[in-house]
């Protein structure tokens, strides 16, 4: 970055009247030069160049000034690149030009983050304003320890000050402003928080990225409780945690952490020895969080404010942790309460005591919420909900659970046990499962399956193509293009004895669409219309039932196919062939939901497809582990 007097070196050295006829006709005017304005509509030249105080201006609508804000406003351009570019004209060599720059290390934002935090803390301490935010926080459960602890400040109650300190350590304004400490007006740069907590937002490596500042004067009177730094280039709240600076020990230590709503509430969990909490700050958890997250721990609690909005935000952090394949439980707090206004009501204590033993998994917790804040008794309301709940009953395989939430449905809804089993089964026969049990996938050391979510570019399917690691046996005969050889198989097998068409048949009943549609055709004829008639198969006989041509030709290609086919005859083999469609099938269901992925902008979507995709990944890996045994 260009110092000061890199700047001065740059403005003296750079010839204005030269750049400026670069963009405008000058004419002599004295000791100035005079044009129309680059910058508005104008007939009579109010454009003034004046090479001894190196000034371009217009007296007309106030553009220009000097070199380097001309050049700006002229190429549109920012600060650090209209500098880089007079210095390379005017042959001035500065420590590192703006390319390099771009691609700089974050280090000059930290520094500047990090003697903010410093400067706010030293403020909280050391001031007649300090004391009393300090009171505040005190009321709050907040002592000294703690507030140095999670190095908490108090921001000025007005003017430039964090400007001027900044200043005074020889940063820069640009990167002041970068960061969200400052902005800017008229009459120069002010400070953006004033008069409030500032609670430091620290990363993994222990630098400051941003404040979320509290107002703690009485009542909010329309202004927000919380004022957080926009986002910025080190601070984008959908990847950083408050807190997971301090609590990574403790969570690598327990094997889990606990996800709360605000800071307030971690630090509630601080002070209740549960030293493994971290928040997202209000907003709803993302991917990118929870991707970090799991590079600790696997195991997740989370603990939202038991209102309505925090159920809703549980929910759907439950989607998001369930498509990573991570253990899930929460903790509802009675009333309505978040962490922090617990520990205020019955001591720390106590919360632990209730968080430790109140821990209920995602389905228990999911079944649950659906019920409340819930008018039942308007029919639809009520319809939607049963859907809701049996689409959740259908994804558990232990049938007491089951039943144990059908009646406890019935009983909230008001309605028979055995009326809610009944539309609870036929439900079920309308819905297939796609999967009977929470997904559960290995975390970390030797998992090679793409990483969640689709976000990040493509959704990469664990089998990118049906001629790589699924079904390695694909032929090409006669140039046609099988399916598999396996489909051909069956034919062999289905010819051998109407016992074996039959059995096969049965089994095929769920998996038909695995086999290329030709393959479908022939499999009706000689099931549906040679067997239903004869008992033997009869090559001559079967020729004659086939009508179409082209079935035929196609029947003489697998004909010929399997007379290639040296693989002795055996039960074995002849489940292994199914199982492989049964692989097939989900093989292809699974690479239309990641299409399917790939195309949806929501993300809840996006988590319920991924989810799906991994589900059939599992189902895929069993069945080939039967077909092996
Ligand atoms: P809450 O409204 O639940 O606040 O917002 P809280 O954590 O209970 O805060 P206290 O106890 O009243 O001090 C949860 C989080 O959402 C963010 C904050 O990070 C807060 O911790 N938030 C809330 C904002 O960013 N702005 C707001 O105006 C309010
Ligand atoms: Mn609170």
């Amino acid at each position: 970055m260009a110092s000061k007097q890199d700047i001065e070196r740059i403005i003296e050295a750079t010839d204005i009247v030269a750049l400026v006829s670069k963009y405008v006709k000058l004419e002599k005017n004295g000791k100035n030069y005079k044009g129309l304005c680059p910058f508005h509509n104008e007939d009579t030249p109010s454009f003034i160049v004046s090479p001894d105080k190196k000034l371009a201006h217009c007296f007309g609508c106030g553009g220009g000034g000097n070199p380097i804000k001309f050049l700006m406003q002229i190429e549109n351009i920012d600060y650090q690149e209209a500098v880089a570019r007079l210095a390379k004209d005017a042959g001035i060599d500065i420590k590192s030009g703006y390319q390099d720059n771009k691609n700089k290390s974050l280090a000059k934002y930290y520094k500047i983050m990090n003697i903010a935090t410093s400067f706010y803390s030293k403020n909280i301490q050391n001031t007649k304003d300090g004391l009393e935010a300090q009171e505040y926080l005190n009321k709050r459960g907040l002592d000294l320890d703690l507030i140095n602890t999670f190095k908490i400040g108090l921001s000025p109650q007005a003017g430039s000050t964090i400007y001027e300190v900044l200043k005074d350590m020889n940063q820069l304004e640009l990167d002041m402003f970068d960061v969200g400490l400052v902005d800017k007006n008229v009459s120069g740069y002010y400070d953006m928080f004033h008069d409030r907590i500032m609670f430091p937002i620290i990363n993994e490596n222990g630098d400051t990225v941003g404040f979320s500042a509290r107002w703690y004067k009485g009542e909010l009177k329309g202004q927000p409780k919380y004022i957080n730094t926009r986002e910025t280039v080190i601070f984008k709240k959908g990847e950083i945690l408050y807190n997971l600076n301090l609590a990574k020990g403790d969570i690598l230590k327990k094997k889990r952490f606990i996800l709360h709503e605000g800071q307030m509430d971690v630090i509630a969990s601080y002070r209740s020895d549960l030293k493994e909490a971290i928040c997202t700050m209000g907003t709803a958890l993302t991917m990118e969080q929870a991707r970090l997250l799991k590079k600790y721990a696997s195991h997740v609690i989370i603990c939202y404010d038991a209102d309505s909005a925090g159920i809703k935000a549980s929910r759907k952090a439950i989607g998001i942790f369930k498509a990573m394949g991570m253990q899930i439980h929460l903790v509802l707090l009675p009333d309505k309460m978040d962490p922090d206004e617990y520990v205020m009501k019955y001591g720390s204590e106590a919360y632990k005591d209730y968080f430790e033993n109140n821990m209920v998994d995602s389905t228990r917790y999911l079944f649950e919420t659906s019920l409340m804040h819930k008018n039942l008794n308007d029919s639809e309301v009520c319809e939607a909900t049963k859907a809701e709940i049996f689409e959740l009953l259908n994804s558990i395989r232990s049938a007491t659970e089951i039943e144990e939430y059908l009646k406890k449905t019935a009983e909230v809804i008001g309605c028979s046990f055995e009326a809610i089993s009944d539309d609870f089964t036929r439900y079920a026969r309308n819905h297939t499962a796609l999967t009977k049990e929470e997904p559960s996938y290995p975390s970390g050391g030797d998992f090679a399956y793409p990483e969640y979510p689709p976000y990040q570019g493509e959704f990469v399917p664990p089998y990118d193509d049906i001629n790589g690691g699924m079904v390695p046996e694909l032929i090409l005969v006669n140039k046609k293009q099988w399916n598999s050889i396996c489909e051909l198989r069956l034919f062999r097998y289905a010819r051998s004895s109407k016992q074996e068409a039959l059995y096969i048949n049965r089994v095929l009943e769920d998996r038909m669409e695995a086999m290329s549609p030709d393959s479908q055709r022939l499999w009706l004829a000689l099931v549906d219309n040679y067997y239903a008639n004869y008992d033997e198969f009869d090559e001559g006989l079967f020729l004659k039932i086939i009508k179409e041509a082209d079935l035929l030709t196609y029947y003489c290609d697998v004909i010929e196919a399997l007379n290639g086919d040296k693989t002795p005859y055996s039960e074995d083999d002849r489940n292994e062939c199914l199982i492989k469609l049964k692989e097939i099938k989900y093989y292809k269901l699974m690479k239309s939901l990641v299409e399917k992925t790939n195309l949806s902008e929501n993300d809840d979507e996006k988590i319920k497809l991924v989810t799906q995709v991994w589900n059939l990944k599992r189902k895929i890996d069993e069945l080939k582990k039967a077909r092996r045994k």
